[in-house]
């Protein structure tokens, strides 16, 4: 084997090794999706994924998780050859501390790994991203993907195989219609190898999102697009060219772009859970005197996940799995790799009864105080206040009274509130005000988002103590969301009724 199962000593690895023996199921027979790339004769030149093998014979590791108890770290591999992931093991590694992805492996034989994208044009050094925050089910297996939430990406500069110039390329990735933004830019593909925008043509990657580069975008996406550099391409000429194609909203979508490098590139995409793919666009690279630079290209072959090519890191967006090919693939060979793909049968994890603070419960926290049993917590302008929400009260106030229950972004057996409306986004407190805010993968946030559940201070409840702040808890304080103390300087920390205003009632959603 050419990597370490794990780096953290034997007794890992005989555990993850006896739950492979006891739990191991194969992928359904057959080829992955680069044992069909190879078939069609436009190889595998990079191959990643959280959830799965995407060789029939690969039997290494996925990706590489580190806690924050001590910075160890752990490989998390396959449950046999060609099979699923072993998140088990990554659950009992980070059982009681967090993890993060701190590298995720490219599975063929050139090691196109990808870690924490460093600093370029735009945007500092990106985050790793949770390890855990997007469980999810891929043949019948517990499996987690790679939820980006700003400021997180990964990259790899020094590639092998990776198309350069105007050489021809594919790729394909699974993301989902259901997390994302307008920020620049949630790609996987070919990049700059110094992190800098240098020019028209220096990139070939999939976009997936809401930011809409060139006129017209129809309706409210996310829609697949190429950025091939300064510019988001639905066709050659930047805009759609498809006024039927107004995005995709699924769950799991299949996004692939392939560019010969010098006059054709072509964009599709698909239900990841079933069908097949759509063709968006399929033609021409721009040419002036819309655009120059692009026919040929000037690709440089760094890969990047999450990111623009010159950093850009204020995109948010899911990850499952991913692949670049030498040379064009034919459509027959990406209809393949659907079906292939669509027999995962990627879904949710097990559902969540609502209203509970078991991880993925979406739920509304009710004040307890007497007079204001009817306020519930929300966000508005970005602060996090109660308000008055009843059955007849708008989409909007109902949506930003609802938020989803995580794992604790600091602790794992404390928990973090994502807003419902909001994705990516949480409640922090700063200055000891609540706030939403997205996610930055900074520890400082992720202490900041994270609240231990108590018994309620005041009646029937539940109270939730800041894990950073132990003796301070979520209060409601002139409708104002504050963590406080039992007395103190401030005048949210006052002990008239704070009992009462640090009791919550954890209630069914008023959007589920
Ligand atoms: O092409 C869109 C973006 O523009 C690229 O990803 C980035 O390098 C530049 O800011």
């Amino acid at each position: 084997m050419r990597r370490a199962l794990a780096s953290v000593g034997a007794a890992l690895v005989l555990t993850g090794g006896t739950m492979v023996a006891s739990t191991g199921v194969s992928q359904a027979a057959g080829p992955l999706p680069c044992d069909i790339y190879a078939s069609g004769g436009t190889p595998c030149v990079a191959a990643h994924s959280t959830t799965r093998a995407l060789f029939q014979n690969y039997n290494g590791p996925l990706y590489q998780v580190r806690r924050a108890s001590n910075n160890q770290t752990l490989n998390i591999g396959v449950l046999e050859a060609g099979g699923y992931a072993n998140a088990a093991a990554q659950d009992s590694f980070c059982a009681n501390t967090t993890c993060v992805i701190s590298i995720i492996f490219d599975q063929t034989t050139r090691h196109n790994d990808l870690t924490p994208a460093p600093p370029g044009g735009v945007g500092g050094q990106d985050n790793p991203v949770p390890a855990d925050a997007l469980p999810v089910t891929a043949g019948g297996r517990n499996v987690y993907g790679a939820e980006f939430s700003g400021v997180m990406g990964y990259r790899d500069n020094s590639t092998s195989g990776v198309a350069t110039g105007s050489q021809p390329e594919g790729m394909y990735a699974v993301m989902s219609g259901t997390h994302f933004n307008s920020g620049c830019c949630f790609d996987y593909g070919n990049a700059e190898t110094n992190n800098l925008d240098n020019g028209n043509g220096h990139m070939d990657a999939i976009y997936f999102g809401t930011l809409c580069w060139f006129s017209p975008c129809n309706g409210g996406g996310p829609w697949v697009m190429a950025d091939l550099e300064n510019g988001l391409f639905q066709s050659n000429t930047g805009g759609s060219q498809n006024a039927s194609y107004t995005g995709n909203r699924n769950p799991y979508v299949t996004t692939t772009l392939k560019n010969n490098g010098t006059n054709f590139f072509a964009l599709k995409d698909g239900n990841a859970q079933s069908g097949g793919l759509a063709t968006r666009f399929s033609g021409a690279l721009p040419v002036p005197p819309f655009r120059s630079g692009y026919s040929p290209m000037h690709k440089e072959g760094a890969i990047i996940l999450g990111i623009g090519g010159d950093n850009s890191n204020s995109a948010i967006g899911n990850f499952f799995e991913g692949a670049m090919t030498a040379g064009v693939p034919s459509d027959a060979t990406e209809n393949a790799v659907q079906a292939n793909i669509a027999s995962v049968g990627y879904g949710g994890p097990s559902p969540v009864a609502p209203g509970t603070l078991n991880s993925g419960s979406t739920i509304s926290l009710r004040a307890t105080t007497s007079g204001f049993t009817d306020r519930y917590i929300r966000h508005q302008n970005n602060n996090a206040v109660t308000s008055v929400i009843t059955s007849g009260s708008s989409a909007v106030d109902k949506g930003d009274g609802s938020w989803i229950v995580r794992r604790g972004l600091a602790n794992n057996s404390c928990v973090s509130f994502e807003s419902r409306n909001f994705p990516g986004e949480f409640l922090r407190h700063q200055n000891f005000q609540v706030f939403r805010q997205p996610m930055n993968g900074s520890t400082l946030f992720r202490q900041d988002a994270t609240f231990c559940p108590q018994a309620a201070h005041a009646g029937t409840g539940t109270s939730f103590a800041a894990m950073n702040f132990p003796t301070r808890f979520l209060r409601h304080f002139n409708n104002t969301l504050f963590i406080a103390s039992n007395g103190g300087s401030n005048n949210f920390d006052t002990t008239t009724n704070w009992a009462a205003d640090t009791t919550w009632a954890v209630s069914t959603p008023w959007t589920p």
